[in-house]
């Protein structure tokens, strides 16, 4: 039977997560996909960390493995920008696939990325980049083509949203939630991307690229973190009958004149207890958008950790396999506007 080589490049929450479904799942994903997906290697910083994978697949060369001929897909889950651009550079002007929940690379390089896989006719998916194992990327990329999309709002950073609803709930101390949510897998590398609003920021850049079919990057997303949330706000929150979430909003705006730009904006913001946000708690996310035609949409899901993001990972894999075996090339965001940016002064604080 054909095989399709992959390389994952990185083994923490959620890479780990990715190589134990592609072990356990072989005979189901080679019946998806019509090709044995055959693990060729995983890189890592450490090679003496104990870790659930035979020890011959490992290497601190990802370079070596991204370009070994064997490989069909690349898988990445290293973050960070550098080496990371270089190395999903590398691959997909050879050819070769690329799978990544990379969102603060993303957040900057999804136009240069995508210009390399179109030129090698390779596909670049990145449904685990927002939201973990929540399906947006592909609704807005390929269900909602058709339609015109007018706004994307939601929580879309589980740490903050798991550290905000423990403070709402029982009062918990912020830096012991935020420890917790590192032990869990949910925090970036440096949690300072998640309280910052800063990780939120580059995937309202990504959902509202992919939205509104134009370029943002995360230096345009307006940005608030939760860091100067207090358990005094949240209290006080209740005596409105409000609860306090960090909000990532990306809208279409259009003048008297109706010239459109776009306006995206991450910051805590007051919600009523009677909407349906209020009550998204833990490290869940949640995503309402807003079509022309489809009117109003809600996926809700688990938003961070390593087994719910290595779904999104894998179902992506599978989509690039199948290609491999058809010869053929999944659809890619399309990007033909280029609205310009609203500056934002001020923020409502309540949503
Ligand atoms: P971790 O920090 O847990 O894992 C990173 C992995 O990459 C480690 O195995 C590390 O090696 C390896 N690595 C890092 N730099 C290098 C390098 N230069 N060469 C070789 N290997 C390297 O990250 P996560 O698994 O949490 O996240 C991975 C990606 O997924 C990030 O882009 C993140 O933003 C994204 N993401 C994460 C989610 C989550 O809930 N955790 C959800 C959605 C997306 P070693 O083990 O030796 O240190
Ligand atoms: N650190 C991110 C979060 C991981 O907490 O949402 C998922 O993208």
């Amino acid at each position: 039977a054909r095989s399709i080589g992959v390389a994952v490049l990185g083994m923490g929450n959620v890479g780990t997560e990715v190589v134990r479904i592609l072990d356990e799942s072989a005979a189901d994903l080679r019946a998806r996909v019509g090709a044995d997906l055959v693990l060729r290697g995983v890189a890592v910083r450490d090679l003496a960390k104990p870790r659930k994978i035979d020890a011959a697949l490992l290497t601190t060369d990802p370079e070596a493995l991204v370009t070994r001929d064997d490989v069909d897909i690349v898988v990445e889950l290293m973050g960070g920008i550098d080496p990371a651009r270089a190395l999903i550079r590398k691959a997909l002007e050879s050819g070769k696939s690329v799978v990544t929940a990379n969102k603060a690379l993303l957040a900057e390089y999804t136009g240069e990325l995508a210009t390399a896989a179109a030129s090698a006719r390779a596909d670049l998916y990145f449904e685990a980049a927002v939201a973990g194992a929540i399906p947006v990327i592909r609704p807005l990329t390929q269900s909602l083509a058709g339609d015109t999309v007018e706004r994307v709002a939601g929580i879309v950073n589980g740490t903050t949203n798991f550290i905000l609803s423990a403070m709402a709930e029982t009062g918990a101390d912020y830096a012991d939630t935020l420890a917790e949510a590192g032990r869990l897998g949910y925090a970036e590398a440096d949690p300072t991307a998640d309280v910052e609003g800063y990780d939120a920021a580059a995937k309202a850049a990504i959902l509202a690229s992919i939205a509104f079919h134009t370029r943002v990057t995360a230096a345009d997303v307006y940005r608030e973190g939760i860091s100067a949330v207090t358990a005094d706000d949240l209290v006080a929150a209740r005596k409105f009958d409000c609860t306090i979430k960090l909000l990532a909003i990306c809208e279409r705006v259009r003048d008297a004149e109706g010239a459109q730009s776009v306006s995206a904006r991450v910051y805590p913001a007051l919600i009523p207890l009677t909407h349906p946000l209020a009550s998204v708690n833990g490290a869940f996310n949640a995503i309402v958008v807003e079509a022309q035609n489809a009117g109003r949409l809600m996926f809700y899901g688990q938003g961070a950790g390593g087994a719910p993001t290595a779904s999104a990972v894998l179902g992506d894999l599978v989509m690039a396999a199948r290609n491999k075996v058809n010869g053929g090339r999944g659809p890619l965001e399309s990007t033909y506007a280029s609205l310009p940016i609203s500056s934002i002064d001020d923020v409502p604080t309540r949503y």
